[in-house]
């Protein structure tokens, strides 16, 4: 479902040249979960921005379900981004001006669908956020805002989660109860799952681990 093929990422700044790889390529499919390592600064985040369409590549093509996102224009995107992903940002990236709740129901309804089904409801219970539905995310806690994007990410039901550190700011307990969610996801809908992580513990829920490490994909 996921073809990445020979992509490079080069940041300019005014005085100095980043590469951050060269030439990476790689598939996941249907229902696969990945678990992603390396040290900081490796470029992590960066591969799950360029998958996310948040970023652009400086060559190559990704190509989700037969559709290249390096040449879709700004609304193609997001509506790729409505319909198919789930991100979970590492720095959570939810709306200030919006509840805890108006946060995880946003795509629902921007989809025309019941902000709050079943699952959805689901959800709020098992991370822990039914008391937190009404406060703002400045009122939450770093590990309260990162429930709540995993929340958002989940509720509209997505085919690609890309997961940047989801439990960076968890205790155990509550990482656990994150890392069940996102596998339910995948074994009911064959959600293909991206997940940057440093801890084994959270590694270990998924089916295989890939290293970045000086530039280079080791899968
Ligand atoms: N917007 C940017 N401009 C310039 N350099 C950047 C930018 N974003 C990231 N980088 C650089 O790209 C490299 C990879 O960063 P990142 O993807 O955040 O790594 P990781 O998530 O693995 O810690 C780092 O050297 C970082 O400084
Ligand atoms: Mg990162």
């Amino acid at each position: 479902m996921i073809k990445v093929q020979n992509i490079s990422k080069t940041y300019q700044d005014v005085d100095r040249q980043v590469t951050v790889f060269k030439d990476l390529s790689f598939s996941l499919s249907a229902g696969q979960t990945v678990a992603l390592m390396g040290q900081s600064g490796s470029g992590k985040s960066t591969l799950l921005h360029l998958l996310g369409g948040f970023d652009t590549v400086s060559s190559g093509d990704i190509i989700v379900n037969n559709a290249n996102i390096t040449t879709m224009n700004d609304s193609q995107l997001s509506l790729f981004r409505r319909h198919r992903l789930g991100m979970i940002f590492q720095q959570y990236n939810i709306i200030p001006s919006l509840t805890a709740l108006d946060n995880i129901t946003f795509v629902r309804r921007l989809n025309g669908l019941p902000a709050l089904d079943e699952d959805t409801e689901q959800l709020i219970d098992v991370l822990g956020l039914r008391d937190r539905l009404d406060h703002y995310p400045a009122q939450l806690s770093g590990g309260e805002q990162q429930r709540v994007a995993t929340a958002r990410a989940l509720a509209a039901k997505p085919s690609l989660i890309l997961a940047d550190e989801p439990t960076g700011n968890l205790d155990e307990e509550t990482a656990a109860h994150v890392m069940e969610l996102l596998i339910k996801a995948v074994e009911l809908n064959g959600v293909t799952l991206l997940l940057v992580t440093h801890s084994q513990t959270t590694a270990n829920y998924l089916q295989s681990t890939w290293r970045l490490k000086k530039g280079v994909l080791h899968c």
